[in-house]
């Protein structure tokens, strides 16, 4: 089972993983309304390279939008998981060893102690996450089972990731656990609404375009909207 996982199904998962959000990108990109929302972006690439730019960052800085100002407690435990979600799966010392003996790159490591801390960050911010959709009315009358399976699915590497860290039991079982929940969430990331990983880059860039050219951010440039 475990050289089943850390051998075939880890390059099918990865696999699967990549190819499927470049598929997302083009399928967003083509399902664009050429007539409604690309003509001007081509006649005018600085202002829409520069509105896509400042959108993106805007929402990728804590507090850095009306939005987040305006939740503080949903900016906070939002930043708290996601910080760690990205940073602990890339930067993780031992995740740096599978990609070297597997793929031969080595990216920067974490500190251990930092990654412990992080991946703490993660299961708590996500316990939070859950709670504020079952304490919320406003966003409890959104949410229905799928939203807690994606929540589950994403916090599952992280916990089991611990259980295996802390040795509780076997550790054996909790590191095969582990890397099952890993693939798991790898190959859900293309078919759920985890594909937002890349299509929120994708949609920040479409809107912030269209406030850098037609809403306003080309105004008095002879611009016709
Ligand atoms: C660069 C990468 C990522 C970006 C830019 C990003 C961005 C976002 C955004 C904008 C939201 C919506 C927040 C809202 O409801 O207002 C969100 C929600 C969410 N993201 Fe990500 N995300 C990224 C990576 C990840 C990763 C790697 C995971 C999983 C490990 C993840 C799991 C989630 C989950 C579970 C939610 C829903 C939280 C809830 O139930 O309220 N994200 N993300």
């Amino acid at each position: 089972m475990f050289d089943f996982l850390t051998g075939p199904m880890f390059w099918l998962s990865i696999s699967i993983c990549i190819i499927g959000m470049i598929v997302r990108i083009v399928l967003y990109i083509r399902g664009l309304n050429w007539q409604m929302d690309r003509v001007a972006y081509r006649a005018h690439p600085g202002p829409g390279f520069k509105g896509a730019v400042n959108s993106i960052i805007r929402w990728l800085v804590p507090f850095g939008t009306y939005s987040w100002r305006k939740q503080p407690f949903m900016t906070i435990i939002f930043f708290g998981f996601h910080i760690g979600a990205v940073l602990v799966p890339l930067f993780l010392l031992a995740h740096n060893i599978i990609l070297r003996e597997k793929i031969g790159i080595f990216l920067f490591t974490l500190n251990p102690a930092a990654a412990d801390i992080l991946t703490w960050m993660v299961v708590m911010s996500a316990l939070c996450l859950m709670l504020r959709r079952i304490a919320l009315p406003e966003v409890r009358i959104l949410t229905t089972a799928y939203d807690y399976f994606i929540l589950v699915l994403s916090a599952a590497p992280f916990i089991t990731g611990l259980l295996a860290r802390y040795e509780m039991g076997d550790y054996t079982f909790w590191l095969t656990v582990h890397i099952l929940c890993g693939e798991a969430l790898l190959i859900a990331i293309p078919f759920t609404k985890l594909s937002h990983i890349v299509l929120f880059f994708a949609s920040r860039a479409q809107l912030g375009m269209d406030f850098g050219i037609k809403r306003g951010g080309m105004k008095g440039k002879n611009m016709a909207w």
